[in-house]
């Protein structure tokens, strides 16, 4: 298969990402009636990087699935919009809204397509993502690009995610079966999902980024790095592998306080 090429990819990960969805909503890992009841899906990690009074701050969210993570920010005050390229995470993303009673507005969307479908071009304070999200993309030139065309100058970008030495271990965690660096798609065929569940098998099309690609392609557009941390935890218990190192933080066993886990930085567009 020649994932390499747009329509290859996106239709390959766009049918994984909808056959996830319904599997997610129902899990214990996203847990929608705790979430409903209150509970916070967003970690310490992002919190961190993102502004701290967050109200009336117009906020896109690239990658949202169906939600959860964007909502919880409109629950702090900000005017929210979600994008992702599955149809059913919007539909769900949509469905959560009406069942918190909370505004948000949902784009179904490819990252890179996206200032074609949404004419919001310089719109936004802050743009975010997190956990899972760019090993989607295969440039992250492009996307950089998208962050800039619709953050408004002096606005805010913040990405939390899996440390890129994660993404190189072995399923068996015994050997670096990938490299770090991007040397093209990583084609895989699984029926599992990190939130434990099974779905029917699909095809999923990612690629490694290391640091040198996700920060300069930010300082690429001109953008100033004004945080950047690594932790050897995680806020997701998403591998099978995993111990609790604390409330909230997971490492890979045997592994703990050794291998970096996961990142976040914060960048700012000139004023
Ligand atoms: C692991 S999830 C993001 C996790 C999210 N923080 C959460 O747990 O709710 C990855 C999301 O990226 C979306 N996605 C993958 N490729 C995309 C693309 N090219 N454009 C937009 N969204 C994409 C998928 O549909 C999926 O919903």
């Amino acid at each position: 298969m020649s994932a390499t090429t747009s329509s290859d990819y996106l239709e390959h990960n766009r049918a994984h990402w909808d056959a996830m969805v319904d599997a997610h909503w129902e899990s214990d890992f996203y847990d929608v009636p705790g979430w409903l009841a209150g509970n916070d899906s967003l970690g310490e990690i992002e919190l961190s990087m993102l502004p701290q009074d967050l109200k009336g701050q117009r906020l896109l969210h690239l990658q949202c699935h169906f939600g959860q993570d964007t909502l919880s920010l409109a629950r702090r005050g900000a005017v929210v919009t979600g994008v992702d390229l599955s149809s059913r995470a919007v539909a769900r993303a949509d469905e959560l809204a009406g069942l918190a009673k909370l505004d948000g507005q949902f784009v179904h969307s490819d990252v890179y397509g996206l200032p074609q479908r949404h004419d919001a071009a310089a719109a936004y304070d802050v743009a975010f993502t997190s956990w899972g999200t760019i090993g989607w993309l295969p440039d992250l030139e492009r996307w950089a690009e998208v962050v800039d065309h619709f953050l408004a100058p002096g606005g805010v970008f913040v990405i939390a995610d899996f440390h890129p030495m994660v993404w190189m271990l072995s399923d068996d965690r015994k050997s670096f079966a990938y490299s770090y660096f991007n040397r093209g798609p990583i084609v895989e065929e699984r029926a599992e999902s990190y939130s434990g569940n099974t779905k029917k098998k699909t095809t999923e099309v990612g690629w490694n980024h290391g640091f040198g690609e996700v920060l300069g392609a930010l300082l690429g557009r001109g953008f100033n790095l004004e945080a950047f941390e690594e932790y050897d935890y995680g806020h997701h218990d998403c591998f099978s592998d995993t111990v609790e190192v604390g409330p909230n933080r997971y490492a890979l066993k045997g592994l703990e306080g050794v291998l970096p886990m996961s990142y976040a930085l914060r960048a700012r567009k000139p004023a």
